[in-house]
């Protein structure tokens, strides 16, 4: 028996620089119009030159511990989703800990754009071994860095930013009047991977698998690469059939879920798994259009934005689900 977990605050930071869809048209052969009305992206935050990962998990960071009213000296575990970090090694992890000050157990979990997801089951994982633990969750992702900025069909969908949870078994509810204070508790998750469709969205250029050495030139290798119909396609199936499988094994119906709050990657994969769902457009929270698809860091930032918009209330149940590269994909129900 699990014990129960509670989110306890939320933190998330965008960077400043604000890349609309006008100026990408300037820089690729793309339309602003095209990218509206497939993706339904306006624009996108990009990183400062040497702005690092680890650098925009610290300012989400600061922000969930605030709001859990948590200091970090108090932070057992961290766990970072990211597929951009600072380094091949050592952990991006480990970079956030030493500007934070913080101790412990720390690492990083690549499962691209699910990585949230995956890093709030593993927490609850480690909250059963050690139920005394204070656990950051992050995912933070700099994808400008690995973005070909000559491939239009990749270059209009990412953008960057980073988002930040503290989770513990305690249920008492901290009080600091932060909106980003919250008391969720996690009721279930489903996670899944299937690596048969690992070549639909991958970047090759610093595994082993592509190695290079002193005075090659960079190519696209180095760069994402994906196959975008298909990948919408699986998406579509991946994100709602999970959300069924977890609203079976919990015993609830859609009807008691108050809001979904998807990964967001396109607004046209957003509205068909809602469709899917027979969720109302209303219960759907959306803000793809002013960040474009920022990965595991997607859910951080609509259940943020959620919360300070007043969207997200004390007592509502919360569907959240996601799916990346991997692939991999899942879907927690939390209960504020
Ligand atoms: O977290 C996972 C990350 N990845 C995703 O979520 C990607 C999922 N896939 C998608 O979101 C969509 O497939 C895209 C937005 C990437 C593409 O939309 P689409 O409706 O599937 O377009 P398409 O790839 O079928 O391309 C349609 C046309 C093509 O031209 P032709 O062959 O019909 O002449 C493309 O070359 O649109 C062209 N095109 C563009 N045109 C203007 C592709 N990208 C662009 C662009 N601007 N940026």
């Amino acid at each position: 028996m699990l014990h129960p977990v509670y989110i306890k605050g939320f933190g998330y930071y965008v960077p400043e620089r604000v890349l609309d869809n006008l100026e990408l048209a300037s820089m690729v052969n793309t339309s602003n119009e095209w990218i509206l009305e497939r993706t339904g992206i306006k624009e996108r935050r990009i990183a400062a030159p040497g702005q690092t990962c680890s650098d925009l998990i610290c300012q989400a960071a600061r922000r969930a511990m605030d709001a859990a009213g948590c200091k970090a000296e108090e932070i057992t575990h961290l766990l970072v989703g990211t597929v951009s970090g600072d380094d091949a090694f050592p952990a991006t992890a480990v970079r956030v800990q030493q500007k934070l000050g913080i101790k412990g157990m720390a690492f990083d979990l690549s499962a691209a754009c699910t990585g949230f997801i995956y890093g709030l089951q593993l927490a609850r994982g480690l909250l059963a071994i050690e139920p005394h633990a204070k656990i950051l969750v992050t995912a933070g992702e700099v994808l400008s860095m690995l973005t070909n900025w000559e491939d239009r069909a990749t270059c209009v969908l990412f953008g960057d930013g980073a988002g930040a949870a503290v989770l513990s078994a305690d249920e008492t509810a901290p009080r600091t009047g932060n909106p980003l204070t919250v008391n969720a508790r996690i009721e279930d998750i489903l996670c899944n991977a299937d690596g048969e469709l690992s070549d639909l969205l991958f970047c090759n250029g610093a595994g082993s698998s592509f190695p290079y050495k002193l005075g090659d030139v960079v190519g696209p290798e180095n760069f994402i690469q994906m196959n975008g119909r298909e990948l919408f396609k699986h998406a579509v199936r991946s994100m709602s059939s999970i959300s069924t499988q977890l609203l079976e094994k919990t015993g609830y119906g859609m009807d008691d879920i108050d809001l979904v709050v998807p990964h967001q990657a396109n607004l046209r994969i957003i509205t068909a798994v809602a469709e899917r769902l027979g969720v109302p457009q209303e219960k759907v929270f959306i803000n793809v259009h002013k960040y474009g698809n920022t990965s595991a860091v997607s859910t951080i930032l609509g259940m943020g934005e959620a919360l300070e918009q007043g969207v997200i209330r004390p007592g509502m149940r919360i569907l959240i689900n996601a799916f990346g590269a991997g692939l991999t994909w899942g879907a927690a129900l939390l209960k504020f």
